[in-house]
C-alpha cells in the first residue's frame, strides 16, 4: 500500500449463511477457508485488520489470527461493522470494509478504492456493470446502462465512516450510509471475479475463477 496515512480493514465474517446453508465463511475454497483468503489479502494491503466473527468463535479465530484483532459480530451486518469499527485505532486515517464472503477480492481492488480516498474522496466503492436484464416486479424493464452492482472492499475516510455508524443507523451498504450522511462516494472499477459467496454453487464458481 502507498505510504502515508494509515489504513485499516474491517473484514466482516459474522453472518450465519442462511442462503448458503452453513456458515459459509468457514467453507473450504481450494484448500483454504473463505474467511482465511479474505483476511490474508486484507493483511497484505492494510496496516491492521479487524476480523468480526460470530460471538462463539472469537476464541478459536483469535488463536488462528495472531496478527489480526478478532471481535464479536452482532445480529445484522451493520451491527457487525459497528463492532469492528470500535476496534480500529483512532489514528487510522482510512478504513476499508470488506465482506469475508468475497474471498477473491485482490490487492488491486483495495489499491483502487484506497487511492481515491487518499486523493480526497470521502468514500470509494468497486462496481461492475449489470449484465442481467432487470425488471421491476410491478412491471417494466429498467435501463441497465445506468446501473452498477456494488462490491467490497469499500474504502472511506475513517472519521466519515465512524460518524456515519455512530448515528446507530442500520444499512446493508456502508457507502449508502456515508451518502445518507451527505458525503460523495466515488465508483471505481471492480472485477467480475470478485463474486460474493451467497449460495452453494457460488463456491463452485469461485473454484473455477481460482483455476483460471
Ligand atoms: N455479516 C456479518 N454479521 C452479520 C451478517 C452478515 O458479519 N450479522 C457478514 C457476512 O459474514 C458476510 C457479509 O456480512 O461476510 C455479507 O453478508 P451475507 O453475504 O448476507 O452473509 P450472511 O448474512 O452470512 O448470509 P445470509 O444472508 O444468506 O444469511
Ligand atoms: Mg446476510
Amino acid at each position: 500500500m502507498e505510504t502515508g496515512l494509515s489504513m485499516w480493514t474491517v473484514v466482516v465474517a459474522a453472518g450465519s449463511g442462511t442462503r448458503f446453508g452453513t456458515a459459509k465463511q468457514y467453507a473450504a475454497l481450494a484448500g483454504h477457508r473463505v474467511v482465511d483468503r479474505s483476511v490474508s489479502t486484507a493483511a497484505l494491503v492494510s496496516d491492521g485488520v479487524v476480523v468480526v466473527v460470530p460471538p462463539l468463535d472469537v476464541g478459536a479465530e483469535s488463536a488462528r489470527w495472531g496478527a489480526a484483532e478478532v471481535v464479536a459480530g452482532g445480529p445484522s451486518r451493520a451491527a457487525s461493522v459497528r463492532n469492528g469499527l470500535a476496534a480500529v485505532p483512532g489514528d487510522a486515517a482510512i478504513i476499508c470494509v470488506h465482506d469475508a464472503a468475497r474471498p477473491l477480492a485482490d490487492p488491486d481492488i483495495y489499491r483502487r478504492v484506497v487511492h481515491e480516498v487518499r486523493s480526497g474522496a470521502a468514500g470509494a466503492v468497486p462496481v461492475v456493470p449489470v449484465t442481467d436484464t432487470i425488471r421491476r416486479v410491478d412491471g417494466g424493464v429498467v435501463d441497465r446502462s445506468t446501473l452498477r452492482a456494488v462490491q467490497t472492499p469499500q474504502a472511506f475516510r475513517a472519521e466519515v465512516l465512524q460518524a456515519a455508524y455512530a448515528d446507530g443507523a442500520d444499512a446493508t451498504d456502508d457507502a449508502g450510509l456515508v451518502e445518507a450522511a451527505g458525503h460523495a462516494v466515488v465508483a471505481v472499477e471492480g472485477h467480475r471475479r470478485n463474486i460474493k459467496i451467497t449460495h452453494p454453487d457460488d463456491l463452485a464458481a469461485a473454484e473455477v475463477w481460482l483455476a483460471t
